[in-house]
């Protein structure tokens, strides 16, 4: 069974990166880093999730999803093979937590799988290995997994 491959983008504070790599950890799961230009500017080879921190922006009225993240998302391919979308946030942001996480969920139809604050607890990242693999039953095996 094909394991979906998790892309996730992390600011110099680093706390997603290291979800992202005990995730890997876990069960070696592949995870992408969208930091990377060459992995931002690429395109997922078939059905893949996203880890996202919520960046609240400079006015009240949203929260914004990381520009890196943006850009790999502006590939109608990405958009379309994205089956899931996991958060990172920080509940002092009150009615914010999350919110990017959530936007995209809203405009693009997917769930949201997993949420987290900060780097997350070793639960957390078992918790949300144990529902990677469920989704790994729905959508590892799908045609655009092999469609390279
Ligand atoms: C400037 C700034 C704005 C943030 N805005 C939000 C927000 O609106 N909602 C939220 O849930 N978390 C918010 N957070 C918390 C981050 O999403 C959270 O700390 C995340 O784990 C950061 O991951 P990273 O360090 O890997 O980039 C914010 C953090 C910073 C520094």
């Amino acid at each position: 069974m094909a394991q979906l491959p998790v892309y996730f983008f992390s600011s110099t504070s680093n706390l997603i990166r290291r979800f992202a790599s005990n995730l890997h950890a876990t069960d070696g799961r592949p995870v992408r880093d969208l930091s990377e230009r060459t992995v931002r500017s690429s395109e997922a080879p078939g059905p893949w999730i996203l880890l996202t921190p919520s960046y609240k922006a400079g006015n009240d009225a949203h929260a914004t999803l990381p520009a890196a993240v943006r850009t790999f998302l502006r590939s109608p391919a990405n958009r379309r093979r994205l089956v899931g979308i996991i958060g990172s946030g920080n509940r002092n942001f009150g009615d914010h937590y999350q919110a990017a996480a959530r936007e995209l969920a809203r405009v693009s139809g997917r769930p949201v799988v997993f949420e987290f604050e900060l780097a997350g607890t070793p639960e957390d990242v078992a918790e949300c290995a144990r529902i990677l693999t469920a989704f790994d039953a729905r959508f590892g095996n799908a045609p655009e997994t092999h469609d390279r």
